[in-house]
């Protein structure tokens, strides 16, 4: 029988990142190439026209999986009954700035759509927040939508992870494929930490331990770490805008192992509601290792964290905390 389809929504979808990622929903690539899709896209009124512009080629691509396309100023038509909703709709960082430089516009977008989502998605919607400060918007919007799961709420930290899995792969000139389970603590700023304690490498003798084959540890305990918290201000600098295809590719690769799973053995990185695992504080989305199956993921636990790490995981929560107070200051 053929399969329903799967309503994504993807806000700010007139932008950079939208432009890069609506192709590869419609595509299969972030739900399997079995699974037909409609796309909702959301943008704001100047950006109206563009939005049908995207629409066109949308329609122009002639991709089999996509059943339906709806382009929406309307917030309200846009979330309605949505399975899974990308929140990428916001104001990047222009060079020099920090993340949380975008805090004051961002944070009121996340807590008007929360209700929007709340009232009108369809019940179980995923969400997801790509739009920066990522962690703390996607705080303010469980915060303003008290009535969608917890669980059912993330943000994007999978961007890092797979660019910490490049760092490695290029140092050690292997497959990407190849290297796995590094882990992003914390947020999606320049304090994230990059921890390569308990990453493999795939050789054909079997999994190595990273910190065996990389013997160099200044490299990893600085170089490493800085190249990844620092890799979305130097792809600004080289870009004077900020990372889009590699965003929409994470953004899919997010959304794909939450609904269909991570591989054996295997986790990722997201941005997800702390539960005090690790000592992090409640109260925070916090990145952990997450494996997923069936829809739900669950923190990793058992991971032994040194003096060095621990300092590492609680500076990234004391800036997520700070974030908190932040964000409620400009609401
Ligand atoms: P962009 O400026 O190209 O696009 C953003 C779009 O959002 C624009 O079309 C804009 O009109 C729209 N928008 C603004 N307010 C909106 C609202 N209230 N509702 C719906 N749409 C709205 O920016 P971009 O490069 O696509 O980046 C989008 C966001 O993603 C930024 O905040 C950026 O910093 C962030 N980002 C996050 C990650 C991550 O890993 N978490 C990676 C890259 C970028
Ligand atoms: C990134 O990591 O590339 C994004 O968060 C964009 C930015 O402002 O760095």
């Amino acid at each position: 029988m053929a399969k329903e389809a799967v309503r994504v929504l993807v806000t700010g979808a007139a932008g950079q990142i939208g432009y890069a990622l609506v192709p590869m929903i419609a595509r299969g690539v972030m739900l399997g190439p079995e699974q037909p899709v409609v796309l909702h896209m959301l943008d704001i009124p100047p950006a109206a026209e563009a939005l049908n512009g995207v629409k066109m080629e949308l329609v122009d691509a002639a991709f089999p999986l996509l059943r339906g396309i709806l382009a929406t100023i309307d917030v309200v038509e846009a979330c309605t009954g949505v399975n899974i909703a990308v929140m990428v709709g916001g104001f990047p960082r222009k060079e020099g700035m920090e993340r949380k430089d975008v805090m004051s516009k961002n944070v009121s977008i996340y807590k008007a759509q929360a209700a929007a989502l709340e009232k009108h998605a369809a019940p179980n919607c995923k969400v997801l927040i790509v739009a920066n400060p990522a962690n703390t918007n996607a705080l303010i919007l469980k915060e303003f939508a008290p009535s969608i799961p917890t669980r059912n709420i993330s943000c994007l930290t999978r961007l890092d992870h797979n660019r910490a899995l490049g760092q490695i792969a290029e140092r050690l000139n292997v497959h990407v494929s190849d290297v796995k389970n590094v882990i992003i603590w914390g947020n999606h700023s320049s304090t994230q930490y990059p921890d390569v304690n308990h990453a493999s490498i795939l050789t054909k003798d079997g999994e190595k331990p990273v910190r065996g084959l990389i013997a160099d540890d200044k490299w990893l305990n600085s170089e490493f770490i800085t190249t990844v918290q620092q890799r979305g201000a130097a792809i600004i600098k080289a870009r004077k805008l900020s990372s889009a295809l590699s965003a929409a590719s994470a953004a899919c690769d997010h959304i794909h192992d939450w609904v269909l799973g991570t591989r054996q053995g295997t986790w990722v990185s997201m941005g997800v509601y702390s539960d005090g695992s690790y000592g992090v504080p409640a109260g925070l989305i916090y990145s952990f290792p997450v494996t997923c199956e069936k829809g739900e993921w669950s923190i990793v636990q058992g991971l032994k964290i040194d003096e060095f790490s621990r300092t590492k995981l609680d500076a990234t929560a004391n800036e997520l905390a700070e974030e908190k107070s932040l964000a409620y200051s400009c609401l």
